[in-house]
């Protein structure tokens, strides 16, 4: 029985797109009973870690770039360079709604308290980034947006909710009567409890946890995919993770991996090779930087290229934290060149919603990274996910609060419920099926959870990462096999098990090189693989 069987809303995690929805549902004018649910503290999420910024078009009485960016910029210009970097994938409506409605949830957070840079005339200062026509970036502390913006929400959260529930792991859906009725969680005593909400908006981040280098912080294991893989829910995308081209290199198990934002590029630092030459334009969308670098690696005999900042004026004073990871790396950053590799950044794939976070399943919601929206399409353009967060959350609760129940025929999720599984001006969807999971066995949650881990990222990194041939994939296949055969983990590995699936499938299937997902043995886009493969 749940200990709160009153709750309109149950939220599964705490990042941006969690934080969003609970303060808006909770706020005053909306009265709604909010529990939040997340396997850490509150403020332990990616959100916490993003860097760069949020990508907005603001007035430009409002806003200006250090190098006069910002003004000339347009909703249109922002979606145009969201398409572009999506690959064919976008959907045109959910780019036109985060782009639209951008710059309104940016100030409501200012509102809120979240300090973001600004220029000596005050105005929010302007980065640009890569992908980006212009400088379009709000950000904070240089590059520590993330930080501000979730430990505003934090602090309005903690006043707000009705319930919080920290250190919980939410383990499966309830689902009755074809909807969704709240979670099955495991309390930190280990006893699995139900809560039951009207509504359950899944925004339970990423899973960069599939490979053994990554940005993201340890928690970022697909949970939500994966309660949705199980339940039936449809998931689309997964193939489409995204590598940041400039992570920073060090030894291999540290996780985080620091991150040389987009940003610096923005400001002027170069990608060196091995022999100290340029081999890309360091402000191409962040699939297109991530290639380039990876090729240079295999080509060399170094595991990294170099990031040049020299150029970026006045370094250590506008980017304290990033000279903070530098230095704690035993590197000097105005005399050195900072070593740096493509690590596991983003899903841009995920539970398919309509364009308010509708997923197919009645009283069941997704936003943030955990869902697909269509807005990323087959790439995720720079600082375009927190705006995502903040976006869809709100809608989400705009939705419920307007009685809606039941998905509409939009965004993503639009094609699977369209007759002829193509919506107008969308894309179409091909059915995947995820391949058949052994009976689980007694004893299966005594494998060991670390190494079942390691060997799963040595897996996906080997067989499944910046660069896919059918040969890596089935390899990295035959890996989760062999895995599974000694017993198929519970909890985080679990999770990560499924969606590793999910990704080769989809990954293999897709015979041609699109956006983040990129084939040796079919290195061309295939026009008639302009649709999503859905689980
Ligand atoms: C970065 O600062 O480079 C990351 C921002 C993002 O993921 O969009």
């Amino acid at each position: 029985m749940s200990p709160e069987p009153d709750l309109d809303l149950l939220i599964i995690g705490s990042g941006v797109a969690g934080l969003s929805a609970a303060v808006r549902a909770a706020s005053a004018d909306r009265g709604m009973r909010v529990g939040v649910l997340t396997k850490g503290e509150l403020s332990d999420s990616a959100t916490q870690w993003a860097q760069g910024g949020v990508a907005a078009v603001l007035h430009h009485s409002e806003a200006e770039g250090r190098h006069g960016g910002g003004p000339g910029d347009s909703l249109e210009l922002h979606a145009t360079d969201t398409m572009r970097a999506g690959a064919g994938l976008c959907d045109p409506a959910a780019v036109d709604i985060l782009v639209s409605e951008g710059p309104k949830r940016v100030r409501e957070l200012a509102e809120l308290g979240a300090v973001f840079d600004r220029t000596h005339a005050g105005k929010l200062e302007l980065g640009r980034e890569g992908g980006h026509s212009t400088a379009r970036v709000v950000h904070a502390g240089g590059a520590a947006t993330g930080a501000e913006v979730e430990r505003a929400l934090v602090e309005a959260a903690r006043s707000s909710a009705a319930r919080i529930w920290e250190s919980w792991f939410a383990a499966d859906l309830v689902v009755e009567g074809g909807r969704c009725r709240g979670v099955r969680a495991v309390d930190p005593t280990g006893r699995t409890v139900e809560l039951r909400a009207r509504h359950t908006l899944l925004a339970a981040g990423g899973s960069g946890q599939l490979y053994s280098v990554t940005t993201n912080p340890a928690q970022c294991t697909g949970d939500g995919v994966a309660m949705a893989l199980r339940a039936g829910v449809p998931v689309a995308d997964v193939e489409f993770v995204q590598f940041h081209p400039t992570a920073l290199h060090g030894p291999a198990g540290r996780a985080p991996r620091p991150l040389l934002s987009e940003a610096l590029r923005g400001e002027g630092a170069l990608l060196r090779d091995a022999a100290g030459q340029r081999f890309v334009d360091e402000l191409q969308p962040r699939d297109v930087v991530a290639a380039a670098v990876a090729a240079r690696i295999r080509a060399s005999e170094l595991e990294h290229v170099w990031l040049d900042v020299s150029g970026v004026e006045d370094f250590e004073r506008r980017f304290p934290t990033l000279t903070g990871s530098v230095r704690a790396a035993g590197l000097d950053p105005v005399r050195e060149w900072l070593p740096v590799a493509p690590a596991a950044h983003y899903m841009c794939g995920g539970v398919l919603t309509d364009l308010e976070g509708a997923t197919a399943l009645s009283g069941l919601w997704a936003a943030g990274e955990v869902a697909c929206s269509g807005v990323h399409g087959a790439n995720r353009l720079a600082s375009n996910s927190l705006l995502d967060g903040m976006v869809f959350a709100a809608r989400a609760v705009e939705a419920m609060l307007s009685d809606k129940d039941e998905p509409d025929p939009t965004g993503a999720l639009g094609p699977l419920l369209e007759r002829g599984g193509v919506s107008p001006g969308g894309t179409a969807l091909v059915r995947l099926s995820m391949p058949t999971r052994p009976v689980r066995q007694p004893g299966d949650e005594t494998v060991d959870a670390v190494k079942v881990r390691g060997a799963l990222q040595r897996a996906m990194t080997d067989g499944a990462g910046v660069v896919r041939t059918a040969r890596s994939l089935d390899g990295a296949k035959a890996e989760l096999d062999l895995l599974v055969a000694q017993g198929w983990p519970a909890g985080e590995e679990g999770n990560l098990v499924e969606l590793a699936y999910a990704v080769i499938a989809a990954a293999t299937a897709r015979t041609e090189s699109r956006g983040g997902h990129h084939r040796a043995d079919y290195p061309r886009h295939d026009p008639a693989l302009a649709h999503r493969f859905v689980f």
